[in-house]
């Protein structure tokens, strides 16, 4: 198993839901932690309280809809870390209301690619040409099991064009030790999932870990299953 200590770990969308688990099963593993949401307030609290149990942790605020927010951030995270990021989790995202099939609007397109596609896809296009270079990283982009929902089609088609991404830049990662795989999180009751999910966002832990922790052997272009890990012990599998 891979070990993080002192490992620059920037975790999107790390305010609540799934993004905030993460950071929270990241932090005690002694990797420093950049934590991301739309507004520096939006993760003061989760800063405060890991800095309070002893950890490494800043944050960083960028609307995802926004060029220049995104191009801010990207500065801000290499000034942090001296151009050092070990650890990119793309973990932010937006989800449109649901549709008529047929209905979704351009804007709701465009937004959706923006978020859930473009801006993951700039950030990696930013620090994983240094993790080329040193040799070493782990990229996670999150996922959807999506499927057959033409209501969110949107949504889901921002997610496909994201696996796609992961899957044509493997040839570039093929040899190094930087690998970059999915995840998907499963059905969870977070803002994003709704109160009728079927499962505890907690339970995102310790899957979601798994392709930050593995070695390089595992490869990249992975999907990885978080529900399939609930109460395991990881050791089992990496
Ligand atoms: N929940 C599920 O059942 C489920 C299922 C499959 C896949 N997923 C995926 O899992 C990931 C996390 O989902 P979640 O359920 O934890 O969502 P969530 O509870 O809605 O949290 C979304 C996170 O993304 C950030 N975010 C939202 N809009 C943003 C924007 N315009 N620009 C930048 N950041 C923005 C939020 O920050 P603020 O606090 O600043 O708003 C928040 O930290 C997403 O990629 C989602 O597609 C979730």
């Amino acid at each position: 198993m891979i070990r993080l200590e002192k490992k620059w770990v920037l975790v999107t969308g790390a305010s609540r839901g799934i993004g905030l688990r993460i950071a929270k099963a990241l932090a005690p593993m002694g990797c420093r932690l950049i934590l991301h949401a739309r507004k520096l307030e939006n993760t003061r609290q989760l800063v405060t309280e890991l800095t309070t149990a002893g950890h490494e942790v800043y944050n960083v605020a960028a609307e995802f809809n926004s060029v220049s927010e995104v191009n801010a951030l990207i500065e801000t995270v290499r000034e942090i870390t001296s151009d050092h990021l070990d650890v990119l989790y793309n973990n932010a995202a937006i989800m449109t209301d649901y549709q008529p099939v047929f209905k979704p609007t351009v804007e709701e397109y465009k937004t959706s690619f923006m978020i859930n596609t473009i801006v993951p896809a700039k950030l990696c296009d930013a620090f994983i040409p240094g993790m080329l270079a040193r040799n070493w990283g782990r990229v996670i982009n999150v996922s959807s099991g999506i499927n057959n929902e033409p209501g969110l089609m949107a949504y889901s088609c921002s997610k496909a064009a994201l696996d796609r991404y992961v899957r044509d830049m493997i040839p570039t990662l093929k040899g190094s030790n930087v690998l970059m795989n999915l995840l998907d999180p499963g059905w969870l009751r977070t803002d994003m999932g709704g109160a009728n999910a079927d499962n505890d966002p907690d339970s995102v832990v310790p899957g979601a870990l798994v392709p930050v922790l593995i070695e390089k052997e595992a490869g990249s272009g992975e999907l990885y299953h978080a529900l399939q890990y609930v109460g395991e012990n990881l050791a089992d599998f990496l």
